[in-house]
């Protein structure tokens, strides 16, 4: 990044660095827990579940992008080793070991919620200190809100009877 690009965030750049790294982790990490979902699921409203977890996947990886983005303008690097995106990541792999269409929606519900924190609370601290990385983090957070209302959605209609 511009030498004065860097000098206007007021933070540890190296702790926003890591800190971005482990979000970046857990858009991969959600990004494959969709991809592979969409291949699997099956039960009530598959086609819709299907449709939401393709679409729910192409924003993750435009997450990691934007975040791999920041972390290389403020001069660090996106993680690179594979196995360190569960390691690192805040909100974990869930495997989806069970492919009917609930189980799936309630493991998506569950990971958009722990993105919602991690961002929100991301929010909390780059607030005034640097506005480029909140105006990525506050993009992302709408997207995490929209999706974990979109998969509530789904799971109410299997609910009440929807096939
Ligand atoms: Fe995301
Ligand atoms: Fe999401």
């Amino acid at each position: 990044m511009g030498t004065k690009g860097r000098e206007i965030v007021k933070l540890d750049v190296i702790e926003l660095i890591e800190l971005l790294n482990k979000a970046y982790a857990d858009e991969w990490l959600a990004y494959y827990q969709y991809w592979v979902s969409a291949q699997i699921v099956k039960g009530r409203m598959k086609n819709a579940v299907v449709s939401e977890l393709t679409e729910h996947a192409g924003d993750e990886l435009k997450h990691a992008e934007m975040l791999s983005e920041r972390i290389l303008q403020l001069g660090g690097a996106p993680i690179t080793n594979i196995t360190e995106l569960n390691d690192r990541a805040n909100c974990k792999y869930a495997e989806p070991t069970n492919p009917d269409s609930v189980e799936i929606l309630k493991q998506g519900i569950d990971g958009e919620r722990c993105a919602i924190d991690v961002y929100n609370k991301l929010l909390d601290i780059v607030a005034h200190k640097d506005s480029v990385t909140y105006h990525v983090i506050l993009e992302i957070l709408e997207d995490e809100v929209e999706h974990e209302d979109d998969f509530e959605v789904i799971l109410e209609d299997i609910q009440r009877g929807g096939e």
